[in-house]
């Protein structure tokens, strides 16, 4: 239980509050780079900041604030042009890093008086990597966007999914180390969705929670389990400092403002040996509903589905004065004393845990990872097959050509089953 002054400095994200300059330490996954064939301005809000995310025609992006330093109108209507954003108000044009370019009437009525110099739009510096659009919004020098280990995997099919979650961030992450929530919120919920009264899955007998240096690693042994069993002996990650880590996919809970959080979801689908080489040409992205339009509630029927119903069931902002941990939750009691730690390391002007500086390092950086070789070398399509018809089994009614969440577009679902040879 913590106190409402603890619960509050946990979950404040904007700019200044202790919370919000840890964060800021971190780059954010906001976008996907294929979004940007569709259009070249994108409105977004990020940890309490009104921004706009934006590719130029020479194929630069940039992110900057959302109102014009000249008389405030919002940037996300603007144009690109070949070097950068330009307001369509009174035709202002500016750069990645905030310079003003050109003002069209100040620069032929008083060239001399370098008004535009006097300018600065605030910017902040976006990379690509994974098809996936970073961005940091800390202090320099800002360190490296990771190139966690699946980034660097060949013969995938990846697919980046959004979903705007209407609560705040910090219960979303706090799922990400919740290994008991699996045995109900997943496998017995899904088989009661489906209208089957039982047997429930294999009850948990033990769980254990190690720090290492990107994270947390949760392992657990079911019923049906022992110690020799890979959820035990390698374990799942919870990804500092806003992610889980599955093997084949991660989902960043990123800050929107205090009472929104964007989930994104980076799925890898190893095609099997029989289809290699395999390379995708374009990552597809799409958005995924959470809630169901005719009723007006929550969509329950896929995994991640089910998580955000526990999300924003716990309200905008867990009230966590109310609530009362028990043996399952040390998980979640260690990533708060770490988020302390780290929020006071920063006031210290240290670095918080997880960044990463070093590019030697930042090749490929390792994660524990269930089934590795079977991500790196392959399956056959065989094999395949038969993991799909299991994982049928373990959560009944689960769309298993993409499990995670609702709502995939044909096109991509077509991709998919190409790439895959299905
Ligand atoms: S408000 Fe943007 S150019 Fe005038
Ligand atoms: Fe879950």
């Amino acid at each position: 239980m913590l106190s409402a002054e603890e619960n509050q400095r946990l979950t404040r994200v904007g700019p200044g509050t202790p919370m919000g300059e840890l964060m800021r330490r971190y780059w954010h996954p906001i976008a996907a780079a294929s979004e940007f064939d569709d259009y070249a301005t994108k409105p977004v809000r990020l940890m309490g900041e009104d921004l706009v995310l934006y590719r130029d025609r020479s194929g630069t992006y940039g992110l900057v604030d959302r109102h014009c330093p000249h008389r405030r109108a919002d940037l996300s209507y603007g144009f690109v042009e070949d070097c950068g954003l330009r307001c369509s108000y009174h035709g202002w044009l500016f750069d990645e890093i905030g310079n003003c370019l050109h003002q069209p009437y100040e620069d032929v009525v008083s060239p001399e008086s370098r008004f535009k110099e006097r300018i600065h739009l605030k910017a902040y510096p976006v990379e690509e990597k994974a098809g996936l659009l970073w961005v940091y919004l800390g202090p320099q020098p800002a360190p490296l966007v990771p190139t966690w280990e699946p980034f660097t995997w060949d013969n995938g099919f990846v697919q980046i999914v959004f979903s705007e979650i209407p609560c705040n961030w910090l219960q979303c992450q706090e799922n990400s180390i919740d290994p008991v929530h699996f045995e109900w919120l997943h496998a017995n919920w899904s088989k009661v969705l489906q209208g089957t009264s039982g047997p429930y899955a294999a009850t948990h007998l033990r769980l254990a929670f190690d720090e290492f240096e990107y994270g947390y690693v949760y392992r657990r042994i079911t019923e049906d389990t022992d110690e020799t069993n890979p959820l035990w002996t390698t374990g799942r990650v919870c990804l500092w400092p806003n992610a889980l880590f599955t093997g084949s996919h991660f989902e960043w809970r990123v800050p929107v403002d205090d009472e929104n959080t964007l989930s994104v979801n980076w799925a890898f689908a190893r095609v099997p040996t029989d289809q290699e080489p395999y390379k995708q040409d374009r990552i597809p992205y799409w958005h995924s509903p959470i809630k169901d339009e005719k009723t007006g509630r929550w969509i329950t029927s896929h995994i991640m589905n089910q998580d955000f119903v526990a999300w924003v069931g716990q309200g905008v902002n867990s009230d966590r004065t109310q609530e009362h941990l028990g043996r399952s939750d040390r998980g979640v009691t260690l990533i708060r004393k770490q988020f302390v730690r780290d929020m006071n390391s920063v006031a210290e002007g240290r670095d918080p845990k997880g960044l990463i500086r070093d590019p030697e390092l930042n090749h490929c950086v390792e994660l524990p990872i269930i089934g590795r070789e079977k991500y790196k070398d392959g399956i056959t399509r065989e094999e395949l097959l038969r993991h799909r018809a299991q994982n049928a089994e373990l959560i009944p009614g689960a769309n298993v050509d993409f499990p995670w969440q609702v709502g995939q577009p044909d096109e991509v679902r077509k991709a998919y089953a190409e790439a895959m040879g299905l």
